[in-house]
């Protein structure tokens, strides 16, 4: 069983399904268990602490994964992008900045480069940037994004885009994507795959702790807002047009509207956030998770939640008769 796509291929992929590569949560271990199940892991390499990201890779062994960045971050230490070039991952993801300069030392290496774009400028600068893979993240993502555009009309949008500016690049889709209604919907959309968060953070190779964890399944999608707070908290230069999706909590209930105070306050506060979500405490410091989180029942192994993905995926895309990725406004020869 198998939904092939132009992902799969260029990738040598048994399902069209990356993972995202989620800060602290997506470790070595996660990574290659989607992998193996089927997909690409990429490892969250997030705000480029060098030696995590080392022991994470070391810890995927010889699995092929991939690793991604917060583009700003690495901006910042960009020499930790030559230490994962060197041991020759199978794709480095770019998120949440200009991806050109660094994107061009990932091509120059001849490493696959992915970028996770928020607007249709961000993909055309992703395609300056010699993208190989584009991923469409849209307003309903767990965690950082720009939570402007839904995933329903960007997708499609910058399927049409690439069509026509770029047919060689492959599309993912990211945001709200937990079940196979969601991937079969994505490939509906004109994506050639899914890159998921929330629902692997939701595994038992996530690196989560249990009352995170615990908090999540209790949740349903109405339980989500956009933060700042454990931003500024931590210090974290994040730029303004970025937000993250978190459950609304004590934490965000307390400091969500008082930015102003919590940056004087911010030091204290980010080490007793940072205290917190070490240990799991899901009210002083933050569960993050996008809208999906209503569709996440339990916590699994990776490759049961993928391998349920695809199968219910590949019934929805029989039962409507086609698991074409293309309709593209090419196709339709109408502007609908
Ligand atoms: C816990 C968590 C941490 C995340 N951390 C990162 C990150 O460090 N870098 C990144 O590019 N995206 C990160 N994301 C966003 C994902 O790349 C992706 O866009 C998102 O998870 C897709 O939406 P979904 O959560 O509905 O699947 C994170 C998402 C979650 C849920």
């Amino acid at each position: 069983m198998g939904i092939s796509t132009r992902l799969t291929g260029a990738f040598g992929l048994e399902h069209p399904i990356l993972s995202a590569p989620m800060a602290v949560a997506a470790g070595g271990w996660l990574a290659a268990a989607v992998s193996s199940a089927g997909g690409l892991g990429l490892v969250g390499g997030a705000y480029v602490d060098r030696d995590w990201i080392a022991a994470e890779l070391d810890e995927a062994g010889d699995t092929p994964v991939g690793c991604g960045f917060i583009t700003w971050a690495l901006e910042r230490s960009p020499d930790v992008l030559d230490l994962v070039l060197e041991r020759r991952p199978r794709a480095v993801m770019l998120s949440f900045g200009d991806p050109r300069p660094l994107g061009a030392r990932v091509r120059d290496a001849g490493v696959p480069l992915i970028c996770q774009v928020n607007s249709r400028p961000d993909a055309l600068l992703a395609l300056e940037a010699g993208a190989d893979v584009v991923v469409a993240q849209g307003a309903e993502a767990g965690g950082h994004g720009a939570h402007h555009r839904s995933t329903l009309t960007l997708v499609p949008e910058l399927a049409d885009l690439l069509a026509d500016r770029s047919p060689d690049t492959l599309l993912c889709a990211a945001g709200g994507i937990a079940d196979g209604r969601g991937l079969a919907a994505a490939l509906m959309l004109g994506a050639d795959g899914v890159l998921i968060g929330s629902r692997l953070w939701a595994t038992t190779e996530a690196k989560v702790p249990t009352g995170l964890h615990d908090a999540a399944l209790a949740a349903d999608g109405d339980a989500t807002t956009l933060s700042r707070a454990l931003d500024i908290a931590r210090g974290l230069p994040w730029p303004d047009r970025f937000s993250c999706r978190v459950l609304r909590n004590r934490f965000s209930e307390t400091w969500d509207g008082r930015e102003a105070e919590l940056r004087d306050a911010g030091h204290t506060v980010g080490e007793d956030w940072k205290r917190a979500f070490v240990a799991g405490d899901p009210d002083a410091s933050n569960t993050i998770v996008g809208e999906a989180v209503g569709l996440i029942h339990g916590v699994q192994p990776a490759a049961d939640v993928i391998e349920r993905i695809v199968a219910e995926a590949t019934t929805l895309l029989g039962a409507h008769g086609t698991a074409a990725s293309a309709l593209r406004e090419t196709d339709r020869g109408v502007d609908g």
